[in-house]
Order: structure tokens, then C-alpha cells, then sequence
């Protein structure tokens, strides 16, 4: 199988995507596929250096998934260096579109693309919310990354 590096994006890198890198991690693992590896960053660097939301690192502790990682923001050189760049939502996928150089050939989509229930492509932004908001972000992203999963395994993007 072709290499596939894939980049989770949400705002703050520090509620959604870390949540995303992980358990698509730990999807693909199941999986057996292999050469395909994963990041996640976000658009502002407000947050940078962090380790992840408390309320993340709650609800990913209760379902088994660990949570490591330390916010870092989107650089130029993740265009490169990442064939398929995933938005969280259609605020941060027209910031990559926006920051995407002309010599990068990655594929920027919504990760929502992959969820089989279509009502709406943002995974909403929980951070002034509460630990339900937390639960209800976890389910999201855990069916998009499934279903991004499952495309991957029948070799399509
Ligand atoms: P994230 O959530 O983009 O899912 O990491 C946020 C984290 C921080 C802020 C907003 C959203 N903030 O405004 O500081």
C-alpha cells in the first residue's frame, strides 16, 4: 500500500483533533493496515505546547483510548509532509485551503466526509461546553474515523 500521513486539524489542537489522531491510531492498528501514520495540529497556536483538554483526556480515559500529545499549530511544511490533511470543521478547512502552498499536492478534506450520519460536517467545537458535549465529540469522531478506516482498508481515499 501507497504511504499515507494523515493530519488531524481542529482550532486550539487541544480538545477534537488530539482526540481524532488517537483514535484513528488506535482504528488502524485493529485494522492490520499498515503505512499509514497520523498527526494532528491546529490552526491557532494559542495552545501550543499544552497537553490535551482535561475533558478530552476524560472521555477518551473511559472509552480505553491514551491521549499523548502536546498542541503544536499547522506549519507550511505539514503540506508537504502530509498527503491527507483532515478538518474538523468548515471554519479550520477554509484556513488549510487558505495556507495550502501551491507546491503541495494534499488532500484537504472534512473529516466528516467519512461519518455515516450526515446532518452536519463540523464536529462542533466543545470548548466552552460541557463533559456531554465532550461524550457527544467522541462519538462523532470516533464513527467519521471508522468509516474514514474502512475506506482506507478497500484502498480508497
Ligand atoms: P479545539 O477546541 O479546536 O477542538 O482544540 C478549542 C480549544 C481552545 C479554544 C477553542 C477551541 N480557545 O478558544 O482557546
Amino acid at each position: 500500500m501507497i504511504k499515507t500521513n494523515v493530519l488531524f486539524v481542529c482550532l486550539g489542537n487541544i480538545c477534537r483533533s488530539p482526540v481524532a489522531e488517537a483514535l484513528f491510531r488506535e482504528k488502524i492498528l485493529k485494522s492490520g493496515l499498515i503505512g499509514i501514520s497520523c498527526d494532528s495540529a491546529g490552526t491557532n497556536g494559542l495552545h501550543n505546547g499544552e497537553q490535551p483538554d482535561i475533558r478530552s483526556i476524560k472521555v477518551c480515559e473511559e472509552n480505553g483510548i491514551f491521549l499523548n500529545h502536546i498542541s503544536r499549530q499547522v506549519t507550511s511544511e505539514d503540506f508537504e509532509n502530509f498527503d491527507l490533511i483532515l478538518a474538523l470543521d468548515h471554519t479550520n478547512l477554509t484556513l488549510l485551503q487558505r495556507m495550502q502552498p501551491e507546491s503541495s499536492n494534499a488532500e484537504i478534506h472534512l473529516l466528516r466526509k467519512w461519518d455515516t450520519v450526515l446532518e452536519d460536517l463540523n464536529v462542533k467545537d466543545p470548548y466552552y461546553g460541557n463533559q456531554q458535549d465532550f461524550v457527544e465529540m467522541f462519538e462523532v469522531i470516533d464513527r467519521a474515523c471508522a468509516g474514514l478506516v474502512n475506506s482506507l482498508a478497500s484502498g480508497q481515499k
